[in-house]
C-alpha cells in the first residue's frame, strides 16, 4: 500500500509491513502526543471530520490527532444537523465535502456508506465506523496497543494467544481486528459469545484460512484461560432490531475481578474499544477492575492519538518533515500524574 492520497477504508487493504510502517510511525509520534515537542507541519491543512453515528473518542481523538499536526479541524456531527437530512446524497455530500478539505473522517451507520462517500471524493477518505462492517483506525489502535503490552512481556503478536468476548456479530471493531490478525502468524483465538452473536462467517472462515487456531466458546470462564489477551466488546444495542432483543443479551458476559482471578492467566492483558457499558444491568467490564495494572483500556484510548496521527502523516505524505516543522513546547507541560 502507498498510503499518500488513498483512502482508508478496510483493514483488508493492508498487508503486515503496512502495518508494520503505521506503528514505526506512530512511535515517532510520541514527542508531540506527550507535548514534549509541537510540530506545524499541517499548517493550513483541514481535516473534515463527519461523524453521522455517536462517537467521542474516535471523533475527538481524529480531530487532536490533526491539531497535534498542525492542522485545523471542521466537524459536522449528526444526521439532523447536515444536508443529508434535506436528502442529499452522499455521492454530492462527498463532492462539496472534498472541496473545502485536505482529508475527511467519517463515520455512519450503514454499512458501506463510507465507501460509498470515498467513491465520489476528492480528498481521502478515513472509515471512522461504518455499522456494523468495519473500524480500522480502531483496529490499529488495539494491535498497536497488543504489540505494546506484549513487549513488556517478552512476546510479539506471531503466536499471541487471544480472547474476544462479547457481541462478536455488530462490533465493527473486533471485525477489523480480526482480519488484521489474519495477517500474522499462529494466532489462537478464542471466540467468546453468546448464542446469537457469534462472529460473521465470513470472518472465522478468513481466519481458518490463514491457519490460525480458532475456538468458539458461550460460556465466559471456558474461553477467556490460557490467553494473553482478554479483549471485552460492548453489546452493540444500537444494532437491534427491537429493545426487547437488545435486553436478551444485555450483563450476559460480565468480566470483573473475581472471574479475572479466577480464570485468567496473572499477565493476562485486558482490553476494550470503549464505551464500556457499566450501566449496573450491563457491567460487561467492571469497574473493581481500575486498579488493576493489566487493565491497558486507557493505554488504547492515548494509544489512539498516536495511531490517528501517524495515519494522516502517511495519507498527506509528511512523515519526514513533522520534525524538521518542530519546535518545544512553550507551555509548563507537566501533566497530572496518572493513577490509573
Ligand atoms: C467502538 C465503535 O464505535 O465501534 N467505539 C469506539 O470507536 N471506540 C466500540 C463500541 O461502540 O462499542
Amino acid at each position: 500500500m502507498n498510503f499518500v492520497g488513498e483512502h482508508i477504508l478496510s483493514v483488508s487493504q493492508f498487508e503486515r509491513k503496512d502495518i508494520e510502517l503505521v506503528f514505526e510511525v506512530a512511535d515517532r509520534m510520541e514527542p508531540y502526543a506527550n507535548r514534549q515537542r509541537i510540530t506545524r507541519v499541517l499548517q493550513g491543512a483541514i481535516l473534515s471530520n463527519m461523524f453521522f453515528e455517536a462517537s467521542t473518542r474516535t471523533r475527538v481523538s481524529f480531530g487532536c490527532a490533526f491539531n497535534l499536526l498542525g492542522g485545523d479541524v471542521r466537524e459536522t456531527t449528526g444526521i439532523s444537523s447536515s444536508a443529508i437530512a434535506k436528502g442529499e446524497s452522499l455521492r454530492d455530500f462527498a463532492r462539496v465535502l472534498s472541496g473545502y478539505s485536505d482529508v475527511i473522517a467519517m463515520r455512519h451507520s450503514e454499512a458501506g456508506s463510507v465507501a460509498e462517500f470515498a467513491g465520489a471524493s476528492r480528498s481521502p477518505v478515513i472509515n471512522g465506523g461504518d455499522g456494523a462492517n468495519e473500524h480500522p483506525s480502531q483496529a490499529l489502535l488495539d494491535l498497536y496497543t497488543i504489540k505494546k503490552e506484549l513487549a513488556y512481556r517478552n512476546k510479539a503478536i506471531d503466536d499471541l494467544r487471544i480472547a474476544v468476548v462479547g457481541d462478536l456479530k455488530y462490533g465493527r471493531a473486533v471485525h477489523s481486528l480480526l482480519k488484521l490478525l489474519a495477517v500474522f502468524k499462529s494466532v489462537s483465538i478464542n471466540l467468546v459469545s453468546p448464542p446469537g452473536l457469534q462472529v460473521p462467517e465470513e470472518i472465522s472462515d478468513l481466519l481458518k484460512t490463514y491457519d490460525h487456531s480458532v475456538s468458539f466458546f458461550d460460556k465466559l470462564e471456558e474461553g477467556i484461560s490460557a490467553v494473553d489477551i482478554l479483549y471485552v466488546t460492548r453489546t452493540q444495542e444500537e444494532r437491534f432490531s427491537s429493545q426487547e432483543e437488545a435486553d436478551r443479551y444485555r450483563g450476559l458476559f460480565r468480566v470483573n475481578e473475581a472471574i479475572y482471578t479466577q480464570h485468567c492467566e496473572p499477565n493476562t492483558v485486558i482490553m476494550h474499544p470503549l464505551p464500556r457499558d457499566s450501566r449496573t444491568a450491563a457491567q460487561e467490564l467492571s469497574e473493581d477492575l481500575d486498579n488493576n495494572p493489566n487493565l491497558a483500556i486507557f493505554r488504547q484510548t492515548d494509544n489512539g492519538i498516536l495511531i490517528r496521527m501517524a495515519l494522516f502523516a502517511l495519507v498527506l505524505d509528511v512523515v519526514d518533515l513533522v520534525d524538521k516543522h518542530s519546535s518545544p513546547v512553550t507551555w509548563n507541560t507537566r501533566r497530572r500524574s496518572r493513577k490509573l
